[in-house]
């Protein structure tokens, strides 16, 4: 079948796929690093009240004051799991995937989609010290 043949409704999903794949991929094949992408992410969005007597920190105990500490995680334990973004509790919380009562950043605007996408893409990699 020729592509004019196609349906337009078909060309529209394939066109809608291959831009949303296309944006993925660019993040996948440019290098994530904690330090000069993930790291002020959190410091932008989260460190407010994730530092030590902040309400976050507080509650939780959990600190975004370097690596270690991001990976050390809450006083229940870690909030990341290496090389799984969708097991790791602070992916869930910033991508809108939890109840919007636990969701993160409290009671602010989420984060972008390319900001959640560059933390999802940095934990898959191995969340590395990089
Ligand atoms: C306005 C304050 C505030 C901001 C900003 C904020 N948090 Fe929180 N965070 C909290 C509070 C308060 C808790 C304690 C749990 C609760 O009450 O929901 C918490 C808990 C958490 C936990 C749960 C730890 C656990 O295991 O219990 C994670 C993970 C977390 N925050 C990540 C983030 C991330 C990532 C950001 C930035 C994108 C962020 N937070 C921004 C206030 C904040």
């Amino acid at each position: 079948m020729s592509i004019r043949a196609m349906p337009l409704a078909v060309l529209l999903v394939i066109t809608a796929g291959l831009a949303a794949c296309d944006k993925v991929e660019q993040l996948q094949f440019q290098k994530v690093t904690f330090t000069e992408d993930v790291y002020p992410i959190m410091q932008k969005h989260c460190a407010e009240c994730h530092v030590a007597g902040q309400q976050g920190a507080v509650a939780s105990g959990f600190l975004m004051e370097s690596y270690e500490s991001v990976m050390k995680g809450s006083r229940f334990g870690p909030v990341i799991a290496p090389g799984s973004a969708i097991s790791s509790s602070l992916y869930i919380m910033v991508a809108g995937k939890a109840d919007l009562t636990i969701s993160m950043p409290h009671g602010k605007d989420p984060l972008s989609a390319e900001e959640i996408e560059t933390i999802r893409v940095w934990i898959e990699n191995g969340a590395i010290e990089n």
